[in-house]
């Protein structure tokens, strides 16, 4: 296993391009199951998520290769349906593939994703829409196992809480249904919007992009495609952040501000000067930093997957600050972690009530999932002193090379064996 060290003290300063964001790329991948043929896929980050998923595709029959950040994936050797326990236990977002298996083959035996270090992560609103959409379902020896006769049917499916993954494996399911399906209170993050694109330029027949009602009117066939991911707004705005722990000035380029609407105006309201244009990001850390209540909410609404790093930022910014997480529970594992390095952060039911030290002291610290870790290299950063972060391996899950983009901004960061 290896280790992060990191000589906390070093501003950042520089330009660094940004990668294909992680959580479109799954979503991307799967749809190319929908049909048989070459489907290209540009800017796809490579990380343990994306090579995870696709070993699972590959172990459904899909050739694939890869040419700098392009895949080029080809489904029509696809023969099995079933998505296996080792594969899915390492990554929940191999649930996605649910969808387009049952749509194209009539069949799917998918394990269940079980416990999740963030909470509970339940996959019943999938299951209910597929249910609602014809399909019999079966749980046995821990896998959803799927079938239909013949095509699913559209209908009309209504979520109780906007889910991610859930309006992705539903939307897909939908493009090979019979008939019109409904998708109410769809989530609306980016990432659905480019797979709402992809699946367009498939033949797919789908109104009310970028809103939380989909209209799906299904078609017999779908074609391959050719699809760019957009650029990873979490890793952006964890750069962000990091400016804003560390000190600096650093331009990102390949990115896209206006997927960031929340925490930009956040953020400047904490003191950081921030320019944007259509694609790059310059920010820097004029004086010192004020503390800012957050509420992670759904997209458009602030991040989830940048709380712990924002409570990294918060734990040395004047002042006392709010932080509440209404997505998910057990999502303050950080805490634990941030508090060895000296920051002063109680909670209270879902709120993090955060009040601002001078500096974090380094220490020794442990990774326990991907967002988590990210708030500790930017603690890390800022830190008086050596962080040592070990279990990185939930780092590689979804941050494309991040020692080397900060050892490129000056950071003293490096990886060793522990
Ligand atoms: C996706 C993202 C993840 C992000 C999350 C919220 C991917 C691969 N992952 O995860 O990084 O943190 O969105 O923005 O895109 N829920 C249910 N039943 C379900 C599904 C969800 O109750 O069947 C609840 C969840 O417990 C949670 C909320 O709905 O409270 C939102 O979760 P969801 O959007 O589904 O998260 P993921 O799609 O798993």
């Amino acid at each position: 296993m290896e280790k992060l060290v990191i000589e906390g003290g070093y501003r950042l300063e520089g330009e660094v391009s940004m990668s294909g964001a992680k959580n479109a790329a799954l979503p991307l991948i799967a749809a190319t199951l929908l049909t048989a043929g070459e489907h290209i896929l540009h800017n796809v980050p490579d990380l343990r998520d994306t090579r995870t998923i696709l070993a699972l595709l590959e172990d459904l029959g899909v050739t694939w290769r890869r040419a700098g950040t392009s895949l080029y994936i080809d489904s029509a050797g696809l023969c099995n349906f079933e998505a296996p326990y080792d594969l899915v236990k390492t990554m929940r977002a191999s649930i996605l593939v649910l969808g387009p298996l049952l749509a194209r083959l009539g069949k799917a035996r998918v394990s269940l994703p079980g416990g999740c270090a963030i909470g509970a992560r339940p996959i019943d609103f999938h299951l209910q829409g597929l249910q609602k959409m014809g399909a019999r379902l079966d749980l046995e020896e821990g896998y959803v196992q799927a079938s239909i006769d013949n095509r699913l049917s559209g209908t009309n499916i209504y979520f109780d809480i906007p889910s991610v993954t859930g309006t992705e494996n539903l939307l897909m399911a939908a493009t090979l249904a019979e008939g019109t399906t409904v998708i109410k209170n769809g989530a609306r993050e980016p990432e659905v919007t480019n797979l709402v694109d992809m699946l367009v330029n498939m033949g797919a027949d789908i109104e009310g992009r970028n809103t939380d009602r989909l209209t799906v009117h299904g078609v017999k066939q779908l074609k391959p495609a050719v699809t760019e991911t957009i650029p990873d707004r979490i890793e952006t705005g964890t750069y962000l952040i990091a400016v804003g722990a560390a000190g600096g000035k650093v331009t990102l380029t390949n990115c896209n501000p206006a997927h960031l609407p929340s925490l930009i105006e956040k953020l400047r309201g904490a003191g950081l000067q921030i320019e944007e244009s259509e694609n790059t990001i310059t920010v820097s850390r004029p004086g010192p930093l004020q503390s800012i209540d957050i509420k992670t909410q759904p997209y458009p609404g602030f991040p989830t997957d940048l709380q712990a790093q924002l409570m990294a930022l918060m734990s040395i910014a004047n002042g006392l600050s709010v932080m509440t997480e209404t997505i998910f529970e057990n999502r303050f594992m950080h805490v634990a972690e941030l508090k060895r390095m000296g920051a002063d952060i109680r909670i209270n039911g879902n709120s993090a009530i955060v009040k601002g030290i001078e500096k974090f002291k380094g220490a020794r610290v442990m990774a326990t999932d991907l967002r988590a870790s990210a708030s500790l290299v930017l603690a890390g950063l800022a830190a008086e002193g050596t962080t040592e972060i070990s279990r990185i391996y939930h780092l590689e899950r979804g941050y494309e090379d991040m020692t080397g983009k900060l050892q490129k901004l000056g950071a003293e960061i490096k990886k060793e064996k522990e």
